[in-house]
């Protein structure tokens, strides 16, 4: 550390939160398959650490973050975190889920701000040292890695905080986490209570300071950066910025300032940035929260030009308008052309390229309908490869499975769908219906084979690439009854739009249906043969 407190280091540690904090987004849930698969993607795109979840929320979330520790927590692989408030018992969760990581860490957090320890906590500020002091202490008798957070840093008295934090230090934690919980700092002011903490606290320059902001007033990245200025070497993130409320720091806005203004900040991170885009749309795609047009970095539009001064301009030279490359965050067109008579071998090292690793049987999966891609399609994109295996290996386990689709529609006419469906029971259903356009009739018929109430709340469809033989994306969220807080996102790829929302609404029922424990108590299905709804929703 020099005198100003900067820590000498300039290797800023980048802790992923997307499967905890971010996975607190309303109406982001997402299977333990998806879960993993995310994982792995943080890996590939070098993220330092992933906090994994919540393991004391449920025995689910235990059984999550145990997986990613053991798949993806491998010695050359990431820190695997999970997270426990300062109480024995979820520290021993904690403990439980990442102990098989060859590198886990513990993070614990207690309230530190009068308004949390009054009313939320009951608890007096000695009470809540000394708490701290042995929890951490009881964390780090279980790992040699333990973070500890003071929840509600940024409204807590700043003495106070040293205070607690120089007790955090003694008790063996080895990061020391500030949250802006509620998103309610200013930039200036975070970067002066950083230095402040950084100097004041007992032991300080031995722990790696870390910083983590909500966006409640748009400034998570604002503040992220300037508690790195002020001497923080790890920053908190999610992909996409989602997480509780307005979401949390979005890891792609911090890693490209700091890689794009580099001579201005003198730091960097372990980022393959070429690898930003990908992840950016595997979450959006998994989570089903959708990445606005204008989003920083990953939105649709962040790298296209409209003014035609603009576009002249990049013409001319590409740097006058763009500050950074589409390329570096790896939204290159590599477009892949494949026809009927060439490509397995192609097609399996653009696989490996992009980093899936099929077995045989999945490969010759793939591959076939990436040639019924290919026949439909001029070019195949990696995006559009990226949608074909997410849709075909990683969507959550298939109870309901579309083995049909007809649809009729047009101007004047009663747009009907025919739905086949093959169910748990193995038994195929088919059943039709009537609705108020294409997808309101096919999503009315799966309803009358599935038998179990869900409400549509949200509906989207985009093309992944460009062109009118375009792949078209659908993404839901379906909510199991009208008072329910809990949603579900299903996301669907095919050229038919009609077929991906059918493939959106059945991945989000069969999420639903899997997380209400569907199987063993299954409801009948009102569709045991065709059956032709007469009246539209
Ligand atoms: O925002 C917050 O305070 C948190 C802590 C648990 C670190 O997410
Ligand atoms: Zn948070």
């Amino acid at each position: 550390m020099d005198e100003s407190g900067v820590q000498s280091d300039n290797r800023v540690r980048i802790f992923d939160t997307t499967l905890r904090d971010g996975e607190q987004s309303p109406g982001a849930s997402l299977t333990s398959a998806e879960k993993i698969d995310i994982a792995r993607q943080l890996a590939r795109l070098g993220v330092d650490i992933i906090e994994a979840g919540f393991p004391a929320a449920s025995p689910d979330d235990l059984e999550g973050v145990r997986r990613v520790a053991r798949e993806v927590g491998t010695p050359d692989g990431p820190i695997i975190c999970g997270l426990a408030r300062a109480t024995q018992s979820d520290i021993d969760k904690a403990w439980e889920a990442v102990r098989e990581a060859a590198k886990p860490r513990i993070h614990t957090f207690l309230a530190t701000s009068d308004i949390h320890m009054q009313y939320k906590l009951r608890m007096t500020r000695e009470q809540v040292v000394q708490r701290v002091r042995e929890m951490v202490a009881y964390a780090r008798s279980l790992c040699p890695d333990v973070e500890f957070s003071p929840e509600d840093a940024c409204r807590s008295d700043p003495d106070f905080l040293v205070e607690v934090l120089s007790v955090a230090v003694e008790a063996g934690a080895t990061t020391l986490n500030i949250p802006d919980t509620v998103g309610y700092i200013m930039p200036g002011e975070y970067f002066e209570l950083m230095q402040k903490l950084i100097r004041e606290t007992a032991g300080g320059d031995h722990v790696i300071w870390s910083v983590h902001c909500h966006d409640d007033l748009g400034l998570a990245t604002a503040n992220t950066l300037a508690g790195l200025l002020a001497g923080a070497r790890q920053a908190e993130v999610t992909i996409n910025g989602i997480g509780e409320r307005a979401g949390n720091t979005s890891l792609e806005e911090v890693v490209m300032a700091l890689h794009t203004r580099r001579q201005y900040y003198g730091l960097t991170t372990g980022i393959d940035t070429t690898q930003i885009a990908r992840t950016s749309r595997m979450v959006s795609n998994y989570t089903g929260l959708p990445v606005q047009p204008n989003k920083a970095i990953v939105g649709a539009n962040a790298f296209s030009h409209e003014a035609g001064i603009h576009q002249d301009g990049v013409l001319k030279h590409q740097a006058t308008y763009e500050i950074m490359t589409p390329e570096t965050v790896g939204l290159s067109q590599s477009n892949l052309v494949l026809g009927k008579h060439s490509g397995r071998h192609a097609f399996r090292v653009r696989l490996q390229e992009l980093g899936y690793d099929l077995d045989e049987e999945q490969l010759n999966q793939a591959f076939q309908r990436f040639k019924e891609l290919a026949d439909k399609k001029k070019t195949v994109t990696d995006a559009d490869i990226e949608a074909l295996i997410s849709d075909e290996f990683y969507g959550p386990v298939e109870l309901f499975k579309l083995e049909g689709i007809q649809v009729a529609c047009g101007q004047p006419g009663m747009p009907t769908a025919t739905i086949k469906l093959r169910g748990p029971d193995g038994q195929v259903k088919i059943a039709a219906a009537i609705g108020t356009g294409p997808v309101d009739a096919t999503y009315q018929a799966i309803d009358r084979i599935v038998a179990v109430p869900a409400t549509l709340v949200e509906y989207r469809v985009a093309a992944i690439t460009e062109g009118i033989d375009a792949m078209g994306e659908v993404t839901v969220r379906i909510r199991r009854d009208a008072n329910g807080q809990r949603t579900f996102g299903g996301h669907g790829a095919d050229t038919d739009i009609i077929v991906a929302s059918a493939k959106a609404y059945l991945a989000a029922l069969n999420k639903m249906l899997a997380y209400t424990g569907y199987g063993d108590h299954a409801p009948e299905g009102d569709a045991a043969t065709v059956r032709v709804a007469a009246q539209a929703r």
